[in-house]
């Protein structure tokens, strides 16, 4: 189905205010990898579930060992155009909350303020026994410290911080531990297994209730996750406009579906919309 800018353009303009989803799509163009490729298929080695990372300390060294190293990637990535377009929409009164399913806090660097990390954010850890909150800068300086063994050699960046390292670096892994109770550190994200906070989840259904809309941008909606969000639509008999360069698990569901290009094509339908040193500002 070809679509052109002008009908994405219409779509955002007639709708008042939207509720926007966002999947590691968005992210692609900053050099963080999506986890699968345009026609939904995974991409990478299996991610760590929950129960793994609380239960095995084997796992838990294996992570960090990775993270350590693929961290660095994410927190030196810097927004696209898609971000800064979004926090442009957001600052013309269009948008009620962006809900991200993106761990990188690209958004917000953006300059987008109403953020849901829907999946958390990669850029703190916390202790899974008294909940004390530390950057992952902070974190990462205490593993380097601990581990001066791990050099600093190029990586891939994976959208969850993760990269591929030697598996004779992970036996030797010192996970430091949290400062506050000598407890288990996490980083503040939800992994495959996780459940997202019900807090977080109500003020995502609070969002799309009161909208004109979902606006899905750069997101396969293969996890129930962000999905949920489209069955609220339909259910609530609102409009789904997705704009993805790839399918999704929610095409049939679609108002309006924009794939070729849909990155480019999204940033020139919200420049339209917007008085244009508005959004060239960012
Ligand atoms: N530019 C734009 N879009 C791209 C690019 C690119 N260079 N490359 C791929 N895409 C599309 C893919 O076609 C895919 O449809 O971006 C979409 C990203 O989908 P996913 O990788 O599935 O990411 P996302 O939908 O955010 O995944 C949701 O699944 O793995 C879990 O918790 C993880 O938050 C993640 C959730
Ligand atoms: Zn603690």
């Amino acid at each position: 189905m070809h679509q052109t800018v002008e009908s994405l353009s219409t779509w955002l303009h007639r709708i008042e205010r939207w509720t926007v989803l966002t999947g590691a799509g968005v992210s692609a163009n900053s050099g963080i990898p999506t986890y699968r490729d345009r026609t939904g298929r995974w991409l990478r080695v299996d991610p760590i579930q929950h129960k793994e990372f609380v239960e095995s300390e084997a796992k838990r060294k294996r992570y960090w060992a990775r993270s350590m190293v693929g961290w660095v990637g994410v927190d030196q990535a810097r927004p696209n155009s898609v971000h800064y377009a979004l926090a442009a929409l957001e600052r013309a009164a269009k948008v009620d909350l962006l809900i991200t399913q993106n761990v990188d806090r690209l958004h917000q660097k953006a300059g987008s303020q109403g953020v849901v990390d829907l999946h958390g954010r990669l850029d703190q850890v916390i202790c899974l026994e008294c909940d004390e909150l530390e950057s992952r800068q902070s974190f990462q300086t205490r593993l380097l410290q601990s581990n001066p063994f791990v050099p600093d050699y190029q990586h891939i960046a994976r959208p969850d911080g993760d990269a591929d390292v030697p598996d004779n670096y992970v036996e030797r892994i010192i996970i430091p531990q949290c400062r506050h109770c000598s407890g288990v550190v996490m980083p503040d994200v939800v992994f495959f297994g996780g459940t997202v906070p019900r807090l977080r989840v109500d003020a995502c259904v609070e969002s799309l209730s009161s909208a004109g809309g979902l606006l899905v941008v750069g997101s396969s909606l293969q996890v129930y996750s962000g999905f949920r969000f489209c069955r609220l639509a339909e259910k609530l008999r609102i409009p789904i406009i997705i704009v993805n360069e790839g399918e999704t698990r929610a095409d049939g569901m679609a108002t309006l579906k924009i794939e070729q290009s849909a990155m480019n094509r999204l940033v020139a339908a919200i420049d339209q919309i917007i008085p244009s040193q508005e959004s060239k500002s960012a």
